[in-house]
């Protein structure tokens, strides 16, 4: 069985990998569920009114379809097994300013070039350390991206003008199918409107994208639900520029020493350490005011420059601003958290308002029993169960969902509870924090 199969198999389903040991015995599995049915909404190039239609099929000679638009220098939206990418020729600059437009992405915010082999990378980097090869002997095809010194093969257009290329080769066959039936590597962010939550599902993708690119690839929901660790192996010792389902722990049993940017450490340290961000006593107005900002609120708030251009952008949000509630010693269960976000829904439905509830199963009877209160007004409360704290991979798997979900309802502010930043915690608690604009506060007694 190829290796990238087994790591997916180790992924699927709740593979969330706390433990080394653990990793091991699933990497051993046999792989059951790899995605091998493929659903194309096919492309009506001529009708630029109406250019996605939902003509559905399930051959795979579709992904040669695919793989031809992406030859002609068009953008195909494909699965992962983070999230959908948007797809486009990596050697190509002209497909890259596609990209770029059709997500109304700045242009010094670089791309990931998928490839399907590790022979891809021959040609595209300066050098392949033996970290790298290491790294993806034990975790490609998946959820890791790794940089390198670029090489003139790849246009500055696909890297936002850097002289380092981030490259990745992605845990899924439509995916690997693609790029091997293109002949070229795949540049590719999440297949997203830039500022939305990523796409996990190919309907996510046609509600950001229809109409401004050439075809969808169906391939259902992501099994992992966030983007890939982001590692820079240009740094020294290797520095995580993002987390994702790969843990600093995970790279660090392959390789040794890894650091963290620290701009992302301090993101994600605003929970565990109490550093609160914005006012206490008015988190909705505070939300509000952090929503309508475009910018960096992280670098605003901490004067740290992130590494990986993109951390830099406020991404992940809904529509109405969200405010977290900050996790505290000894409530392991998240419950303080909860009925601190039921204090500020009620203040919030006294004064009017729609509210969004984002709470764990943990809390469901809490939830409930506010919802049950406030009969009267329950056409107001909008309440999504986000996982368990038990099962942070369906977390991760839902997160974007649920998000997406709230810009679906009449909410004006968004309540959500949060959750420890260890393993795979960091990476949810990294995508949650930029969702809320930084904006945290902490329980009430
Ligand atoms: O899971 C994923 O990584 C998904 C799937 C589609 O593969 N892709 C994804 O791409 O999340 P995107 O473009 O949404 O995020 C890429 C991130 C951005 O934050 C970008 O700034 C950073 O990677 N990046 C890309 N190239 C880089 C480079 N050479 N140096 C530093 N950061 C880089
Ligand atoms: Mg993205």
């Amino acid at each position: 069985m190829p290796k990238g199969e087994a790591f997916l198999a180790g992924i699927q389903p709740n593979g969330y990998n706390e433990t080394s040991e653990k990793k091991t015995s699933e990497k051993k599995t046999s792989v059951k569920n790899m995605k091998t049915i493929v659903k194309i909404w096919k492309s009506l190039k001529t009708n630029q009114t109406n250019p996605v239609s939902t003509v559905k099929t399930e051959q795979t000679e579709d992904l040669s379809d695919g793989a031809a638009l992406i030859n002609q220098g068009g953008l195909v939206a494909f699965p992962t097994e983070t999230v959908y990418g948007l797809g486009g020729n990596a050697l190509d600059s002209e497909a890259s300013k596609k990209i770029y437009a059709a997500k109304g992405r700045p242009s010094d915010n670089p791309l990931i070039v998928h490839i399907a082999e590790l022979s891809d990378l021959e040609g595209l980097v300066k050098e392949i350390p033996p970290m790298a090869l290491k790294l993806a002997d034990a975790f490609w095809p998946g959820p890791l991206t790794m940089i390198f010194e670029k090489t003139d093969k790849i246009p500055y257009e696909t890297t936002g003008g850097l002289d380092t290329v981030a490259v990745r080769m992605p845990a899924h066959s439509a995916a690997l199918e693609l790029i091997r039936l293109s002949g070229v590597p795949i540049a590719a962010p999440s297949a997203n409107l830039s500022g939305h939550p990523s796409p996990t599902t190919a309907e996510h993708v046609l509600r950001d994208l229809s109409g401004r690119i050439d075809m969808i690839i169906d391939g259902g929901n992501c099994d992992i639900g966030v983007e890939s660790t982001i590692l820079d192996l240009t740094a020294e010792p290797p520095m995580i520029l993002r987390p994702g389902y790969i843990t600093k722990e995970m790279l660090e049993e392959e390789i040794g020493p890894v650091s963290v940017d620290p701009a992302i450490m301090s993101s994600t340290l605003a929970t565990g350490n109490g550093i609160i961000s914005g006012s206490e006593t008015d988190p909705s107005s505070k939300a509000a005011e952090n929503s309508s900002s475009s910018g960096d609120s992280l670098r605003e708030e901490t004067s740290l420059h992130p590494k990986a251009p993109g951390m830099k952008y406020r991404h992940y949000a809904p529509k109405a601003p969200l405010t977290l509630v900050a996790s505290c010693s000894e409530d392991t269960e998240g419950r303080k958290q909860a009925e601190t976000v039921l204090h500020f829904a009620e203040q919030a439905l006294s004064e009017g308002k729609c509210v969004g509830l984002m709470g764990t199963e943990e809390n469901l009877a809490l939830y409930e029993e506010f919802l049950q209160k406030h009969e009267a007004e329950s056409g107001n409360i909008f309440l999504k169960v986000i996982g368990s704290r038990k099962d942070p991979a369906g977390i991760a798997r839902g997160l974007y969902g649920v998000l997406r979900d709230f810009d679906d309802t009449q909410v004006d502010c968004i309540y959500g509870e949060s959750f420890e930043t260890d393993h795979l915690g960091e990476a949810i608690m990294n995508r949650l924090l930029k969702a809320a604009g930084q904006h945290i506060v902490p329980t009430e007694n």
